[in-house]
């Protein structure tokens, strides 16, 4: 049976054949640790290191290389936001699509530092109208944090229009690109915030293990570190150097996974952002289409392909969602994720809380072959189970 793989949401899979030799080659070629000492072998390891944070600020449209910093993974890079921010008496706003990586943090930092979590109610496609944002701002709004898209129905939030609205406050701004960086236009400068989060195992096509996090120059001086210790700079020191990126990069860094992460970028930018999100777009609605003239099944999100990713997600009448992705696997070798998507607060959005929905999403292998063959899947199952 072939397989079929529709979980680009959680991870790309495949990796790109560039990705894995970048990964070998980085672990055969170099090896050593960047920044820790004069030999040829760590030099070079430093220099990939800078080449991949120059070619990210590139790619984002980061004004300085130094002001994006590696972490292991965008729910790190969260949570430094969040927990090296805010402080008793700050007032955050989040949308009500947001994954756990930004709810459950924020949770105890409201039972631990006294901070107020205020929720803006997205509409039940998951669409958000950004005056919201400036009618819920207050004296005290330290932060607003907003995804993107949704990783539950792929909706993507007006995160650039809500941008332009906070320009002209003093309050922070955090966007999450979980699951749109390589997909869709990523700016920072555009987005005008203080914090773009980031993973390199999605739609960046890097391995798992490696995210990061760009900051602007105010963000750097008022956000605290998580972890301190070895920067190789000014060891002399015995406090943390405050200067980018070494205040948020201590220790060893995933070197290998940064030479995936900049094979992947490399993938995306000679394939053009604009054909890599062409390619999704025309899976993402013929997969609609071929939804529209199933009976039983229930599609949840904005269904228009101009306003989502290619993640959609779905419930089909009289059977459980955990029931009717296990069948696809077996039957069909279609690989999906059913269940909450970590995301809890987005299905009470949408209805779907507690038993959630079965969500497919679409990445740079799929083909307009497999979408007709789900739903061909699709179809016979409703038939067997009438
Ligand atoms: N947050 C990832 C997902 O949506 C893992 O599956």
């Amino acid at each position: 049976m072939n397989e079929i793989y529709a979980d680009h949401a959680a991870t790309s899979y495949p990796r790109p054949p560039q990705v894995v030799q970048a990964m070998i080659e980085y672990l055969r070629d170099i090896g050593c640790n960047p920044g820790r000492g004069g030999y040829r072998r760590s030099i070079n390891a430093a220099r990939m290191v800078y080449e991949t944070r120059a070619l990210l600020a590139d790619f984002f449209h980061v004004p300085q290389p130094e002001q994006i910093i590696f972490t292991p993974s965008v729910t790190y890079s969260l949570n430094l936001v969040l927990k090296g921010l805010l402080a008793a008496g700050d007032h955050v706003l989040i949308s009500s699509m947001e994954h756990n990586a930004v709810v459950r943090p924020l949770a105890r930092l409201a039972a631990e530092r006294g901070i107020e979590v205020e929720r803006i109610p997205c509409n039940a496609d998951g669409t958000m109208n950004p005056l919201q944002v400036r009618q819920a701002l207050k004296r005290n709004t330290r932060l607003v944090v907003l995804t993107h898209a949704s990783n539950v129905t792929g909706t993507i939030l007006p995160v650039y229009e809500v941008g332009e609205i906070l320009a002209k406050t003093d309050t922070l701004y955090c966007v999450d690109v979980a699951q749109t960086a390589g997909t869709e236009k990523v700016d920072f400068q555009d987005l005008q915030c203080d914090y773009l989060a980031f993973t390199g195992h999605k739609g960046l096509l890097g391995p798992p293990g490696i995210g990061g996090l760009c900051l602007s120059e105010r963000a750097l001086y008022v956000t605290q570190s998580l972890v301190e210790g070895g920067t190789g700079s000014r060891s002399e020191d015995e406090n943390q150097p405050q200067f980018l990126p070494d205040k948020f990069e201590s220790g060893t860094q995933n070197t290998p996974g940064i030479a995936g992460l900049a094979a992947g970028v490399k993938v995306i930018t000679q394939t053009g952002l604009a054909a890599v999100k062409e390619q999704k777009r025309n899976l993402t609605a013929a997969f609609l289409a071929g939804l529209s003239g199933l009976p039983a099944i229930r599609v949840y999100g904005t269904k228009d392909p101009d306003l989502t990713t290619a993640t959609i997600s779905i419930n089909m009448d009289g059977i459980d969602n955990g029931d009717l992705s296990f069948m696809l696997e077996q039957g069909y070798g279609i690989m999906t994720r059913s269940g909450l998507h970590c995301a809890p607060l987005a299905h009470q959005t949408i209805g779907t809380f507690p038993f959630g929905t079965l969500r497919f999403s679409f990445g740079w292998e799929n083909t307009a072959a497999e979408v007709e063959m789900i739903i061909q899947a699709l179809r016979e199952i409703i038939k067997e189970h009438k």
